[in-house]
């Protein structure tokens, strides 16, 4: 479950949807769900078996794995690292807009007009007071260790979330405009298909499972040894897959009726407008229209997905804090204070430079960094990993594996076929 709030996150709710509606809807979702089957299911099983066996921070899990190439594996953990504290750099500043839009609300019912309006206007001073607080809470949480409060959180929030996205998504099928929403939504146009579209679902499939940047690592190193980890990962795939496939169809609809009411969300190009921050206008406008229930669905909303938001940026801190607790003999409280400080810094440049670095530093991470560190852990499992080793510590908790048709199929897999599909994808753009 923890692992699971790892992956169910900003990247299912403003991610999925977000590039879903820039890029043809429907082709999207299939596209996206092929890449979750595909490619980053086989990965999420390298990564967590990885984790388990080395049953320590990712270089040192590295390392073992291929105990020759010290120095190398080395620079693969710290290139996951950076991978990562760039991701909760973008990703706390999106997280601060989640609590502006929870505090708006609470602010105008107090009376207090104008700090509310500043909550909801996009503005540098508000993104970075906002970000600030939401990696304080982050940091707040790592610092007390992450392994038990965490799963009861995730445990908690699942049915909850899951239940009143459902609740929303009736409710919003029932307004005017919605049906167009949903048609482009489910309704497949390939003229839409294109290398970018692929190279774009490839990168969402990555970054909302949480691969390729050592988290699933970490995690893998706290999962006990009689876990199953093919099993692990498929309910972890399942679950967040439906939370994005929910949240589609709830956010596409949910802008058309927006459309419908009056507001421009395509320039004439059929380009999204102001499409990092478009799921969150179109959100409370949505609230708005629903009348007294509104503000308790608004608020109740927006507390889940600060918690769903959390249980993902807690487990990316995570993995440079554990590298500096195990490589440097660092205290725990000591790396957090100052790894977190540091994100600080480099989301803060991130804010007074919006429109210069944002986009590029979301393409960067979860487009090219994800896909490429998440194929070194295919070959390492693939081709360096002896397919013994490999089999012993996965059969630890699935005991018939070498019998299954996982065994079967996923061993030359990622030997051969995620490799070659990876860079498929990146040589035809
Ligand atoms: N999977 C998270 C989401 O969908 O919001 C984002 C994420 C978490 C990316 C942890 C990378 C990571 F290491």
């Amino acid at each position: 479950m923890a692992a699971a709030g790892s992956a169910v996150g900003l990247g299912n709710i403003w991610g999925f949807p977000t590039q879903a509606a820039s890029n043809g809807g429907a082709v999207f979702l299939m596209v996206y769900l092929l890449m979750v089957f595909a490619l980053a299911y086989p990965l999420l099983v390298a990564e967590l078996t990885i984790g388990r066996y080395g049953n320590a921070d990712p270089i040192t899990s590295l390392r073992k794995v291929w105990p020759q190439q010290k120095a190398l594996m080395g620079l693969v953990g710290l290139a996951g690292m950076i991978a990562v504290s760039l991701i909760l750099s973008f990703y706390a500043i999106v997280a601060g807009w989640l609590l502006g839009y929870l505090l708006a609300p609470i602010c105008e019912a107090a009376g207090l007009v104008s700090l509310a309006h500043w909550l909801e206007t996009f503005g540098s001073g508000r993104n970075l007071v906002l970000m600030l607080i939401f990696m304080w809470l982050t940091v707040m949480v790592v610092r007390s260790g992450v392994a038990d409060g965490i799963e009861k959180w995730s445990t908690r929030l699942m049915p909850v979330l899951l239940l009143l996205f459902v609740v929303m998504v009736i409710y919003i099928l029932t307004q005017d405009g919605a049906w167009a929403g949903l048609r482009l939504y489910l309704v497949p146009d390939f003229s839409h298909l294109s290398p970018k579209l692929i190279v774009s679902a490839m990168g969402q499939a990555f970054f909302s499972l949480s691969l390729g940047v050592c988290t699933m690592m970490v995690y893998g190193s706290y999962l006990s040894k009689s876990a199953n980890l093919p099993k692990t990962a498929a309910q972890v795939a399942l679950l967040d897959t439906g939370v994005a496939f929910i949240a589609g169809m709830l956010i596409l609809p949910a802008m058309f009726v927006a459309q419908h009411n009056g507001v421009v969300i395509y320039d004439e190009s059929g380009a999204l407008l102001a499409s990092d921050t478009l799921v969150f206008s179109v959100l409370p406008t949505m609230f708005d229209t629903m009348g007294p229930v509104g503000m308790i669905v608004g608020i109740l909303f927006f507390v889940l997905m600060i918690i769903a938001a959390l249980t993902s940026s807690i487990s990316m801190l995570e993995v440079p804090v554990s590298c500096a607790i195990e490589e440097l003999n660092l205290k725990r409280h000591t790396a957090v204070w100052w790894i977190g400080g540091f994100i600080c810094v480099i989301s803060a440049v991130i804010v007074f430079n919006f429109d210069a670095l944002f986009g590029r530093v979301v393409t960067m991470t979860t487009a090219y960094a994800q896909p490429i560190i998440g194929m070194i852990f295919a070959l390492l499992v693939g081709w360096i990993w002896h397919r013994d080793k490999v089999l012993q510590e996965i059969r630890k908790g699935y005991p018939a594996v070498e019998s299954s048709l996982f065994w079967r199929i996923w061993p030359w897999y990622v030997r051969i076929v995620c490799p070659v599909l990876m860079l498929l994808v990146f040589f035809v753009q």
